[in-house]
């Protein structure tokens, strides 16, 4: 598997998405956003991931204007947030974060949660929004296999992207399997567990044998799964880091390793209980 930093999925509506990206939560408004998405777009990054949620799209829109880089070559995603759901309210609140990006196009828009009630008719109207342009991509995300089931007998654009948390101790193969089937890219959130296991003595004795650090053999492990990843931070060293996962390949063994610490553990919240 030769991937680099300029992979690309090809996505089931034929654009094209980095396979590794910069998460943008808890990065903090103002010039933490701004000094992190432009060192990132420094040493290559291409994707960024923000929300309305996280407060911090007007930063990210100008960093990416300032940075003097083609805007075709950079993805920028955001979503939805829930109380938001509804036709006109979703069509209001896209417009909101593309003006707070101040950017002519998102490349992708995702529904932020599976919110019950109102989420078939939040999503005719992304469905309104690619089919004007505004935005290239439109997804989901935190969709269960049910929820996905729900979505596309009624759809003619499937989503091309779901993102959920995906990690060793999350390993969603059921999912992943399901979302191969229908053309879905899966994006892992939370690839690092939030740091909360990084210290686990099987990603660290793997990390050893590869001489890598256990954040980069995480995140190799969700590419080698096919995922597109995301993960966050806001330190040039850890941003840096993270980007050095193009150089070494998990084995085979090393991979099952990883794959049997499953334990359906969440770090974020579980959708499974969303009607
Ligand atoms: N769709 C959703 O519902 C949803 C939910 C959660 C997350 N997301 C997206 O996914 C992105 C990533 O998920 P996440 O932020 O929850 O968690 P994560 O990427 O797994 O972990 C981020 C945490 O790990 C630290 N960290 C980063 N690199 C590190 C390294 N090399 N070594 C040790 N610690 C490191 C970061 O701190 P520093 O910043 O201080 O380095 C931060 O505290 C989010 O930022 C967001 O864009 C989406």
């Amino acid at each position: 598997m030769s991937l680099t930093m300029e992979s690309r999925v090809t996505l089931n509506d034929g654009n094209k998405m980095p396979v590794l990206g910069l998460g943008m939560w808890q990065a903090g408004s103002g010039k933490e956003t701004r000094k992190a998405v432009a060192y990132a777009l420094e040493i290559g990054y291409r994707l960024f991931d923000t929300a309305k949620l996280y407060g911090n799209e007007r930063d990210l829109g100008a960093a990416v204007r300032e940075s003097g880089i083609p805007r075709e070559e950079i993805f920028v995603t955001t979503k939805l947030w829930n109380n938001d759901h509804g036709y006109e309210s979703a069509l209001r609140a896209f417009e909101k974060s593309r003006r707070e990006l101040g950017l002519d196009y998102v490349d992708l828009y995702l529904i932020h949660w599976p919110v019950p009630g109102l989420r078939q008719e939040s999503w005719k109207a992304l469905q309104k929004i690619r089919d004007q342009g505004l935005a290239r991509s439109v997804g989901v995300s935190n969709y269960t296999i049910r929820h996905l089931e729900e979505l596309l007998p009624s759809t003619a654009i499937p989503p091309a992207v779901n993102q959920v948390e995906f990690h060793p101790f999350l390993y969603q193969r059921p999912l992943l399997e399901f979302s191969e089937s229908k053309r879905i890219q899966l994006e892992a959130y939370s690839p690092l567990t939030r740091g909360h296991r990084l210290d686990h003595p099987v990603i660290t004795q793997v990390a050893a044998k590869y001489g890598r650090t256990p954040a980069q053999v995480l995140i190799r492990w969700s590419l080698q799964h096919g995922l597109v990843v995301i993960p966050k931070s806001i330190r040039p060293d850890r941003i840096r880091e993270n980007g050095g996962v193009f150089d070494f390949e998990l084995k085979r063994e090393d991979m099952a390793r990883l794959d049997s610490l499953d334990e359906s553990s969440h770090v974020a919240w579980n959708p499974e209980d969303l009607p």
